[in-house]
């Protein structure tokens, strides 16, 4: 998830300088705020330092933070579907490329680097709210008053999407992930019609462009207690997964050909060390149970996961106990399960 960000003095100090979009459009800024997170709490992977609202204006959607996002135009008929533009990321964001370029020179070898994308019916969350949203009546709405123009919608965010994951990846990105963090608001029908298809158009693109090179596709499936068994017909490698639902739970569901990724709540890391350290076990533990041949929940080694928070960082998180919630997964993962 985010791992950069307000909760870090080194973020909060640079962003006194530079507005959040300024720093995703600079390749040299976007390049040490990747880094910051990487430096300070020694994680196994960075993440590139963007929005997943950075390739609107390409399309023809200004967008500004104030400091939640606010979109500079609303889109709600066919007529307003049909003017979007998709545009090529290197014509659209050369920017965001370059910072991958920058950023894969400066980390460390064995730290890879994931580029990522909003998922497209996430993405059309936003265009259609026209920015954050509680009811999300614009975009449901649509979805059930004018089908067409949200499938025309989504066509179009996919293809977008698409583009700039094939290009991250073609300028060193090492893995691919996209975020469907609203998906959850939907029933599994809808999903399964306005949500999963275009996720999977998106991957499949990914892994036609990355031919041979091993590129992992991870899908970040947000609330997707509902309907999590949809999330492994995207095609990803990797599901990840938020808090609300039990680690456990969703490794038994997801099947054998995927691996986990999750699932703590980023509020745990506002408590104490200790209480930090036990609920990483869990996690930890949740992600070793899986179904045995006699269906019965047992501990055994971990079929793929990858330990993350199940959300993005909240700004008031200490560093320190992000730093301990490192170390703590660096120690638990390696000790043996009795
Ligand atoms: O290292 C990293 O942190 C990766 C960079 C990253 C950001 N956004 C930077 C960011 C990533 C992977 C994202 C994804 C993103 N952006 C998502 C999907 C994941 C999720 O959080 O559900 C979504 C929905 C967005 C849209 C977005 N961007 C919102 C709603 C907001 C405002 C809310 C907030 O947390 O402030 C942003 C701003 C944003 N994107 C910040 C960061 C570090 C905070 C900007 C700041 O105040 O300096």
């Amino acid at each position: 998830m985010r791992q950069a960000g307000r909760y870090l003095p080194e973020y909060r100090e640079l962003r006194e300088r530079h507005d959040f979009l300024t720093s995703c459009r600079t390749p040299e800024l976007a390049c040490a705020i990747t880094l910051q997170p990487v430096r300070r709490l020694g994680v196994d992977a960075a993440i590139l330092f963007s929005d997943i609202l950075v390739p609107l204006p390409g399309m023809g959607i200004p967008v500004d933070f104030r400091p939640g996002p606010v979109l500079g135009r609303l889109v709600r008929t066919r007529a307003d579907v049909d003017s979007l533009r998709v545009v090529e990321a290197e014509e659209a964001t050369p920017f965001v490329m370059e910072a991958v370029r920058l950023v894969r020179r400066e980390l460390p070898r064995e730290v890879p680097l994931i580029g990522f994308a909003g998922a497209p019916f996430t993405l059309a969350t936003y265009v259609v709210e026209g920015g954050g949203s509680k009811s999300h009546s614009g975009i449901k709405g649509l979805l059930v008053s004018d089908p067409e123009t949200a499938h025309a919608l989504l066509r179009k965010c996919a293809e977008t999407v698409a583009s700039s994951l094939c290009a991250q990846v073609r300028a060193g990105a090492q893995a691919a992930m996209l975020f469907d963090t609203w998906a959850g608001i939907l029933s599994p029908e809808d999903v399964n019609t306005f949500v999963v298809p275009y996720a999977r158009r998106v991957l499949e693109r990914v892994r036609e462009s990355a031919g041979a090179s091993l590129v992992p596709t991870i899908y970040y499936a947000g609330d997707a207690a509902g309907w999590l068994e949809a999330a492994v017909e995207t095609g990803a490698q990797v599901i990840g997964v938020d808090w609300r639902i039990d680690l456990a739970a969703a490794r038994r569901r997801l099947g054998p050909r995927v691996a986990v990724q999750g699932n703590l709540d980023p509020a745990v890391l506002l408590g104490p060390v200790a209480e930090i350290r036990r609920r990483t076990e869990r996690v930890l533990h949740g992600a070793r149970c899986f179904e045995g041949p006699r269906a019965v929940l047992r501990p055994g080694p971990a079929r793929g996961h990858v330990f993350n928070l199940g959300h993005g960082i909240l700004p008031s998180t200490p560093p320190e106990h992000a730093r301990a919630l490192v170390d703590a997964v660096r120690e638990l993962s390696t000790k043996e399960t009795p």
